[in-house]
């Protein structure tokens, strides 16, 4: 195997360019005799395979909104990164992490490594966030290290028996044989790789804070992503009510769904009626349609809003903040070839309230019905959900995963999909 040396893009044969970071002349092999000196030596291959019990290879953790970041537990021996602005919730987050698996694995040990913050705060937060009755979590079972030095780090955790390493954040960390300050790429480079190597070495599981700087701005040295196992944004919407914990690359299962949590005095509070919120903040105006959306596999009910106005341009303005303008483009052909509709006279806006951080583009009928609905001042009642993709001969078909969506509906709610109509012109029959 060869590895870029700049970017940690591994590949089975010695690349001139690097297809992740784009150096040249960068692959180096990484050589069979460093990987067999290693002192693990005898634990691998076969006798892993034979060894372990699969079930055995989480951390178990009990949070719901949690299971559906991390499925079964904390995965044991992986590396995550956790990443977003300052003052997100990460080291609350973590926090709420490392007490759920502490209570729910008896023997395990957890060292936490900050600088940002002084023990002190840390553990001040630790116990605003744990009821009274799990005080006794915070014991010998959980310890905290004010530190910076990589070394010093390196020789403490391996001094001792431990199961979770969390450091917060990796910027802050460096190492004294780096002559570059903490933060700088050379020390991220190198602190990250020796925390891989160890935990690999030593079978911890570690977790990693990393702060983006910048709004927008997701740009980490490739290098780290593909060091660690496991991705974790933690974003928020746009009214910084609810803060999501999103899997944005993970190496053993499909980046599932998504965790939704709201910032309270007492730490971040999963939130589990975000259907019911959202359906009791949708407004009944013409023009407005529950759907549902698909947000990294998680489906979430939403409402897509949409506005005609006379236009006064040359060329009507089509304004669409969540949806791609290439399919608004192909519904409103639609709309006015086989429901004859006159849209070229409109300017047309479409949102979504609230911001899910929108990549689905199967919400084509929900944006049809609110598009007619406005034109017809129809009013849509709010028990009626659509879902479904449009033909170009304006057939109704299923969506992508469509199921699951179908599924995140409350029973009493009336579902329009491909099974009660079969073409967009039938919307008619529906609404009027
Ligand atoms: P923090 O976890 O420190 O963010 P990060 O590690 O991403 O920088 O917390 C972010 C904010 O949340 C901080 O301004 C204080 C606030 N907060 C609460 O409102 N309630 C709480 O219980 C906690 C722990 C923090
Ligand atoms: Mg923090």
């Amino acid at each position: 195997m060869y590895k870029c040396k700049s970017c940690w893009y591994i590949s089975a044969v010695r690349l001139g360019k690097c297809p992740s970071c784009w150096s040249f002349w960068t692959f180096e092999i990484i050589s069979d005799k460093k990987w067999s000196t290693s002192k693990r030596k005898s634990v691998s291959g076969e006798v892993l395979q034979s060894n372990l019990d699969v079930e055995n290879i989480y951390f178990s953790i009990s949070e719901t909104e949690f299971k559906r970041v991390f499925t079964k537990g904390i995965k044991k021996w992986a590396l995550y990164l956790i990443a977003w602005e300052p003052g997100i919730g990460k080291s609350t987050i973590l926090a709420q992490i490392i007490v759920d698996v502490l209570s729910n694995n008896e023997t395990l040990k957890v060292w936490y490594f900050s600088w940002e913050e002084n023990v002190s705060q840390i553990m001040e937060r630790m116990e605003r966030l744990i009821s009274f009755s799990e005080k006794w979590l915070i014991n010998e079972r959980f310890k905290i290290y004010h530190s910076t030095v990589l070394e010093d780090i390196i020789s403490t955790i391996e001094s001792e028996w431990f199961d979770i390493i969390v450091v917060d954040s990796i910027q802050t960390i460096y190492s004294q044989t780096i002559d570059s300050p903490a933060g700088s790429v050379s020390q991220l480079k190198y602190i990250s790789e020796k925390f891989s190597e160890f935990l690999k070495k030593a079978w911890v599981t570690g977790f990693l804070v990393w702060h983006i700087t910048k709004w927008g701005e997701i740009a980490w040295p490739k290098y780290l992503e593909h060091i660690v196992d496991v991705v974790l944004y933690l974003e928020w919407d746009r009214f910084w009510q609810y803060r999501f914990l999103r899997a944005k690359k993970n190496r053993f299962w499909p980046s599932d769904e998504v965790g939704i949590f709201e910032m309270t005095l007492f730490g971040l509070k999963p939130v589990y009626d975000i259907k019911d919120k959202i359906i009791q903040s949708a407004h009944s105006f013409p023009g407005s349609v529950l759907t549902v959306w698909v947000d990294n596999w998680r489906p979430v009910i939403v409402w897509l809003e949409v506005l005609l106005n006379k236009s006064s341009y040359k060329y009507p303005k089509r304004s669409s903040i969540w949806i791609d303008p290439n399919r608004l483009d192909l519904i409103l052909a639609i709309l006015e070839r086989y429901m004859k509709l006159k849209l070229w006279f409109f300017d047309i806006f479409v949102n979504i309230p609230w911001e899910w951080n929108l990549k689905d583009s199967w919400l084509d009928l929900a944006l049809a019905t609110a598009i007619y609905a406005q034109y017809k001042g129809l009013l849509i009642p709010k028990d009626k959900v659509f879902i479904g993709e449009i033909g170009l001969w304006g057939q109704i078909l299923k969506t992508k995963l469509h199921d699951k969506r179908k599924k995140e509906v409350p029973d009493k709610f009336d579902i329009i999909d491909y099974e009660k109509i079969k073409n967009i012109v039938e919307l008619k029959n529906i609404l009027g």
